[in-house]
């Protein structure tokens, strides 16, 4: 079996949803030289693959802060913060 992230990501569309809400995105686990995938690979992964979302990110390498989120309970920068394969980030 392939490992996977679960990833929940906050969604709401005043257009036409009623409220927000909160949707579970299983993304399977991209082999990478780094060992790991960050939560912005997860999220363009949901948007090219699923899905589209909106996000924001800029420099992908930690300096301009656009990408900052919740990640796992704790605020973040998607393109810095590190995922394990397995995990849920919710
Ligand atoms: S994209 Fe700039 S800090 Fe993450």
């Amino acid at each position: 079996m392939t490992d996977s992230i679960i990833a929940r990501v906050f969604r709401y569309d005043p257009s036409k949803d009623d409220a927000p809400y909160y949707k579970d995105y299983e993304v399977p686990w991209q082999d990478d030289p780094s060992g790991f995938m960050t939560g912005l690979q997860v999220l363009h992964y949901i948007y090219e693959n699923m899905e589209p979302i909106v996000y924001d990110y800029n420099c992908r390498g930690s300096i301009c802060g656009r990408c900052s989120m919740v990640i796992d309970g704790e605020p973040g920068l998607a393109c810095y913060t590190p995922l394990k394969p397995g995990g849920a980030y919710l």
